[in-house]
């Protein structure tokens, strides 16, 4: 008897932990997520969303991390800018389909855009997309999502989601690097797709391009010729009347593969070595710092391999001694002796 009800416990403990009835990859009206209750996972165990705070921080924000990798790697942060303090915090879904997260007395420190939605819920789908939905929609529709995490990158691009533009709407999707790594808020470097002219992949310091990836030519962009598909996985490039995207597939799903554009503006392609268990950089860009749009200015010629690394040609000196001497190439060179076009 006794141990018949030390198995009743048990079972009620394991029923307890395991949460609603309505799956551990799903909020609801009724079950929203609490800080420092069991994080959602994904179907396949792929992936977990909850509260975390960054290394080196307390502030707490809804994430998106790996479920199975060691090394806790956050793919996707909801509430960048605006973290909770303490551990009040709570994701929710409102009734019409809205997500919001509050901190302290209730306080809304981020929603999504707003929705009309009657019967709404949130999933974490093993793709790594948290999507909004109404119940009786299809998770495997991406048509049937009201909204996606997916739509909305911040420093990490998966399989399967999309860089660049929805021409129907005009919505652009880019990556942009954490403030630091304690710090998730949007940092100074831009990844996207720039429209004008061939369409290709850019990146900004600001307001100001750095690199751009070239053309693409059907298999890559011209300007990374490290940038090919490998067996392990496919690169696409779409552009039509209605989107210009960039978008990655895993061909072999036992391999983990993401793009980051991590503190110092460099965009990595990652792939997790499983036994050594850590990131390894596949390949990243810009290659150095004579890989980006005019290092040196113009008229100057850059050199990794010299110190400094920009300098004049022949017959040319520095436009501006002063700055180049701090070795801010930008002015670039110019002509000792004016060339005489007159005569
Ligand atoms: C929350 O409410 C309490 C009691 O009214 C107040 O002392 C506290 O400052 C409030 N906190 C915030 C973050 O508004
Ligand atoms: C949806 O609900 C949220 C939170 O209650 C509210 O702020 C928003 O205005 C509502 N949107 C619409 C379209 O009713
Ligand atoms: C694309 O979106 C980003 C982020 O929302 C924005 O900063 C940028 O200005 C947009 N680009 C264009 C060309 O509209
Ligand atoms: C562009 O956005 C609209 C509205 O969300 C959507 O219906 C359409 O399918 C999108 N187009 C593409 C190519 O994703
Ligand atoms: C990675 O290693 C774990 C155990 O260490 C194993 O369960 C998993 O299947 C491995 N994954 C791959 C892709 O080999
Ligand atoms: C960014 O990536 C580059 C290339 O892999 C690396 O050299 C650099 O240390 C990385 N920066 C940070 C802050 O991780």
């Amino acid at each position: 008897m006794r141990r018949l009800s030390g198995a009743a416990f048990l079972l009620y403990l394991l029923i307890a932990l395991l949460g609603p009835s309505n799956g551990a990859d799903t909020l609801t009206l009724d079950h929203p997520l609490a800080d420092g209750e069991e994080p959602l996972i994904s179907e396949g165990g792929s992936f977990t969303l909850g509260f975390f705070s960054p290394t080196g921080s307390d502030s707490r924000y809804i994430g998106i991390w790996y479920k199975k990798i060691s090394v806790r790697t956050v793919v996707w942060v909801a509430n960048r800018q605006r973290p909770v303090t303490g551990n009040h915090g709570s994701l929710s879904v409102a009734a019409n389909g809205t997500l919001v997260i509050t901190g302290e007395n209730s306080t809304v420190v981020w929603s999504s855009p707003s929705f009309a939605l009657s019967n709404p819920v949130a999933q974490l789908l093993d793709d790594g997309n948290f999507v909004v939905r109404e119940a009786d929609g299809n998770p495997s529709d991406p048509n049937s999502f009201a909204w996606q995490s997916f739509d909305y990158p911040t420093d990490t691009l998966l399989p399967g989601m999309k860089l660049g533009w929805n021409l129907t709407t005009g919505f652009n999707r880019t990556l942009t690097s954490w403030a630091s790594a304690s710090d998730p808020a949007p940092g100074e470097y831009t990844f996207g797709i720039d429209l004008r002219g061939d369409p290709q992949i850019f990146e900004w310091s600001g307001t100001r391009k750095v690199w751009r990836a070239g053309p693409w030519n059907g298999l890559r962009f011209t300007g990374v010729p490290q940038m090919t598909s490998y067996n392990m996985l496919s690169l696409q490039f779409f552009v039509d009347a209605t989107q210009v995207v960039y978008v990655f597939y895993m061909i072999d799903p036992s391999f983990v593969s993401r793009l980051v554009v991590n503190q110092s503006g460099t965009l990595q392609r990652l792939v997790w070595v499983n036994d050594s268990k850590f990131w390894n950089a596949f390949w990243y860009a810009p290659m150095d710092a004579c890989d980006t749009i005019f290092p040196c200015g113009p008229n100057a010629v850059c050199d990794t391999s010299r110190s400094p690394q920009c300098g004049c040609p022949q017959g040319f000196q520095p436009k501006n001694p002063t700055n180049w001497g701090f070795r801010d190439g930008s002015d670039g060179c110019v002509r000792k002796t004016e060339v005489d076009c007159r005569n």
